[in-house]
């Protein structure tokens, strides 16, 4: 296992190119199951996740390959297998998202039910619930789910749950709805920008998906998809970590490909924490005042200020001039971050979903370990500016949703190595 050796203290001068979005690249990589014919997918970031997607959708008989240009090419040959097995679901969740595609498209699905994680429970009724409004038989066996519907039938559903709308539910509900008869209408659907953009990739190939971005989605079935050539749309979330190590190192970077008109809630509050953010020919320009100022924020689904970048935020509060509060209202559990952001001087305090960031002067350097994806960026954040070394094991976490960040942070200046542990 790799861990990050980082010194802590340069402030970060540069550019920075964001890559393309992890949570829009893995549906939309599933969504081609529904598809005759090849497509080609550009912006796909290299990462574990997705190449772990592409072990499993080589198991359904696709042929997925990444091309020297780094476009995917990925193509059905075979599908007689629909069997998604948990070692598989196990590793990532987002396998959860080839159900739709696989229930539309071959009348039936057998998927492990996936298991909790770093972040807390990870319940899928919401998918199931769409699909059986579709018509699908839906049976849980030893573990696995098995899905036979004969032929999908439109219908109107509405998918909020107890924490608001589902990212994955809707765009698992919305592929099935394509290749369904009749209309189907999902209220409460998530408006996330990679959930329109899975509905941008199959309205490209021929579906006749609208609504997609509100929470009311309408989906005319029909009665074939065809693949095409698609570029997914700039990570977001990476995007907003870049934003806070530049704030976080007082330093000055330009993300480039990346979209503004996806990050206003992050904006807004970074902007009141007392960050200085430009746009700049398709990207911006982020830089902080020294002083940082306290805030209060809630994590809610889209448009709100996005649960994936609440651990980032909370490394970033934790040097404000003063109290900060932050309540996780998507996944309450999510806070393994607190006490590892605590070993490094932090003073953050959890009282149920709620944590009470008290600033402090400085972070000192420490071994920590990196315990999810997002998490595991906060702890590098903090890292970047701590005093002395920090030691951050377990980093295969970062490596499932972040592009080579070890590169991308020592290309503009942070002292950040990687090295076997
Ligand atoms: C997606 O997960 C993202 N993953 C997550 O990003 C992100 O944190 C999450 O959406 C929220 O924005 C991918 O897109 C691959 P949800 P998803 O269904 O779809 C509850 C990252 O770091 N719920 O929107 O699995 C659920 O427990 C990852 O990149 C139900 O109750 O999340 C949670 O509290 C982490 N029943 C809330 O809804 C269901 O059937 C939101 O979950 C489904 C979800």
């Amino acid at each position: 296992m790799d861990q990050f050796i980082i010194n802590g203290g340069a402030r970060l001068r540069g550019v920075v190119p964001i890559s393309g979005s992890k949570n829009a690249a893995l549906p939309i990589m599933a969504a081609t199951l529904l598809t005759e014919g090849e497509t080609i997918l550009r912006g796909v970031p290299l990462l574990d996740d997705v190449e772990s997607l592409s072990v499993l959708l080589r198991k359904l008989g696709a042929n997925a390959r990444r091309d020297d240009d780094g476009a995917i090419r990925l193509r059905v040959e075979d599908e007689q297998n629909c069997v998604a097995e948990y070692e598989l679901v196990r590793k990532m969740r987002a396998s959860i998202c080839v159900m739709g595609p696989l229930l539309a498209r071959r009348h039936k699905a057998q998927i492990s039910m996936p298991g909790g994680c770093a972040i807390g429970d990870r319940p899928i009724d919401l998918h199931l619930a769409g699909m059986e409004n579709l018509g699908a038989d839906v049976d849980l066996i030893g573990g696995d789910i098995h899905l036979r519907a004969k032929r999908l039938k439109g219908a109107e559903m509405f998918l909020g749950g107890p924490f608001g709308s589902t990212v994955l539910g809707t765009a698992n509900v919305m592929m099935a709805a394509c290749l369904a008869e009749g209309t189907t209408i999902i209220e409460s659907a998530a408006c996330e920008p990679e959930v329109a953009d899975v509905a941008n990739y199959l309205n490209a190939c021929g579906a006749r998906i609208s609504g997609h971005g509100t929470p009311r989605i309408t989906i005319e079935g029909v009665k074939s998809l065809k693949g095409c050539e698609y570029t997914i749309i700039p990570d977001r979330i990476e995007a907003g970590t870049f934003m806070m190590a530049a704030a976080i190192t007082n330093g000055e970077l330009t993300l480039t490909n990346c979209r503004m008109d996806h990050l206003l809630a992050v904006i807004d509050r970074l902007k009141a924490v007392g960050v200085n953010i430009e746009r700049k020919d398709g990207g911006a320009v982020v830089s902080s005042a020294r002083r940082l100022e306290p805030i209060t924020v809630a994590t809610q689904p889209f448009p709100g200020f996005p649960t994936d970048l609440q651990a980032q935020l909370m490394a970033l509060l934790s040097l404000a001039d003063g109290n900060s509060i932050i309540t996780e209202k998507v996944f309450p559990d999510r806070f393994l971050h607190v006490a590892e952001l605590n070993r490094l001087g932090a003073r953050l305090r959890k009282e149920g979903q709620t944590v009470v960031i008290e600033g402090v002067r400085r972070l000192i350097g420490a071994p920590v370990m990196a315990s999810d994806l997002r998490a595991s960026a906060a702890l590098v954040l903090a890292g970047l500016i701590a005093k002395g070394q920090t030691r951050i094991s377990r980093v295969y976490h970062i490596d499932r949703g972040y592009e080579a960040i070890e590169k991308k942070l020592a290309a503009v200046g942070a002292d950040i190595q990687r090295m076997a542990e």
